[in-house]
């Protein structure tokens, strides 16, 4: 196998690490705002793991196996960090997703990719950024209507 395919794999699996990890942190949210921002960081992961499966499809990988335990950590840890309080949650994901981006990063320099899986790695933390972007407002958001009670 080759390693722009092992590294796609490992990719796909915390992928739906994430999407299982965002769907499980709904139950700590009432607030509307935050449901449909949980819920559509949601679905972009799961679009994360869609397009890198069909790409390593078409580089002739197979599916990885282990992606059910993967997405099995992430829903239990998804649902035990909500039981530390919102601010906590959102600060896990910020720290998940800058690790996500990192962890891109160093398989773009150090794998040897072709040119349209580089562009979907790219798309995808550009996506992961805008993630970060969001959790950050939304610990705002929080802190500022907790100040105002
Ligand atoms: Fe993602
Ligand atoms: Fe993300």
């Amino acid at each position: 196998m080759s390693s722009a395919i092992s590294s796609l794999k490992m990719m796909y699996n915390m992928e739906r690490l994430a999407t299982a990890l965002y769907k499980a942190q709904t139950r700590a949210f009432h607030e509307k705002e935050m449901l449909n921002r949980l819920t559509a960081a949601a679905a972009n992961e799961q679009q994360h793991v869609d397009n890198l499966n069909s790409r390593i499809k078409d580089l002739g990988g197979s599916s990885s196996r282990v992606g059910f335990l993967f997405q099995t950590a992430g829903a239990i840890f998804g649902f035990l960090v909500t039981f530390a309080g919102k601010v906590f949650v959102l600060r896990t994901d910020i720290w998940i997703e800058k690790r996500a981006i990192r962890d891109y990063g160093s398989y773009m320099q150090n794998v040897q990719f072709d040119e349209d899986t580089v562009g979907l790695l790219q798309r995808i933390v550009a996506d992961e950024e805008r993630h970060v972007a969001t959790w950050q407002d939304s610990i705002a958001r929080i802190k500022s209507s907790t100040d105002k009670s």
